[in-house]
């Protein structure tokens, strides 16, 4: 698929998720065969305004070939401030968050927030779009309260927006009921610009699906991929060698380069939760993953699991 110049070597990407998509996940996900990556989102005004705080969000793994950052916010000005930033200097997209539903987000009339203010909406594509070469996406919901996922969509695409990535929930649903892929179809229908479908792709037949029925450009994976990075390979019948222990290591260290061993087990619970999942284990280990601060213990923990 083709965003502006930058073309993805697949149709399948890396959904964004805060707390998990981090340098070291998106690593993985690129070695599995992921066509492309973008980080969790990051606040523009963070960005802005405590550029050292924020940076940490904005490491690259060395197989990005092409480099997206999503930023979050609300005013026109913050987002044109944040991507001439020089941090920001070496990406080589910037997609916008018009589809969080968390309390915290659209409080501030962030996230999917925004989709119930289409100008708005407008003026922050637009003001982007004037600001910098890079193309400019969206990621965006079926709408907030009510769905208004086609006119939003052609709102977007005439601020000029150079793709969209539509979930096919309300904000209202958050994660729950099923992700309605005709709605996605509707939106993919109204456009021009290319169309990424996302959720509740699990596997080949559920990417199969979304890709048959919303007749989208793309599709982009998030919840199955945690504990699960070489989903890519698997979908896309790529062979590449997969050694789960191997990879959890592979994992820790990545995140060990780039952040303190207190954030790197905290951040690795999570994903642990995810790559232990289906194996028949006694509360009593499964406490001790999830709560043990030594790595070296937790990696005696696995090599017992998966040593079969
Ligand atoms: C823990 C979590 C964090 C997320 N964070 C983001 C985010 O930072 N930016 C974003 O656009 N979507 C975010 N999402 C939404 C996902 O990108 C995706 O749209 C959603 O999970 C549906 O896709 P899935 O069914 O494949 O998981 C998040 C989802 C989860 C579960």
């Amino acid at each position: 698929m083709k965003i502006g110049k930058f073309e993805t070597k697949n149709n399948l990407f890396l959904s964004p998720m805060a707390g998990y998509t981090d340098v070291a996940m998106r690593y993985l996900c690129k070695k599995f065969g992921a066509g492309l990556t973008t980080t969790e989102m990051v606040s523009a005004k963070g960005l802005v305004y405590d550029s050292e705080k924020t940076k940490w969000l904005l490491n690259m793994s060395p197989l990005e070939d092409i480099k997206v950052v999503q930023l979050f916010g609300h005013e026109p000005d913050v987002f044109v401030k944040a991507i001439q930033n020089d941090v920001l200097k070496d990406f080589d997209i910037i997609d916008i968050n018009m589809g969080c539903p968390a309390p915290k987000i659209v409080k501030n009339g962030e996230g999917s927030f925004l989709m119930t203010n289409p100008k708005l909406a407008y003026e922050i594509v637009k003001a982007c779009v004037n600001a910098t070469t890079k193309p400019i996406t969206v990621k965006m919901r079926l709408g907030y309260e009510k769905n208004n996922a086609v006119e939003f969509a052609k709102v977007l695409q005439s601020a000029g927006a150079s793709a969209i990535c539509v979930h096919g929930r309300l904000k209202t649903q958050g994660y729950s009921g099923k992700a309605d892929y005709e709605e996605i179809a509707k939106v993919k229908q109204a456009v021009k610009i290319p169309v990424i479908a996302n959720g509740d792709v699990v596997d080949k037949a559920s990417y199969q699906n979304i890709l048959e029925i919303t007749k989208a450009d793309a599709v982009s994976i998030g919840r199955a991929s945690v504990g699960n990075p070489h989903i890519f390979a698997d979908i896309l019948n790529l062979d590449i060698p997969y050694n789960k222990l191997e990879t959890i290591k592979e994992q820790y260290e990545m995140l060990l380069k780039y952040y303190d061993e207190h954030f790197v087990i905290t951040t690795m619970r999570k994903h642990i939760v995810g790559y232990i999942k289906g194996k028949n284990l006694s509360q009593e280990i499964k406490l001790k993953l999830v709560t043990s601060n030594d790595i070296n213990e937790i990696i005696n923990i696995l090599n017992d699991i998966f040593k079969n």
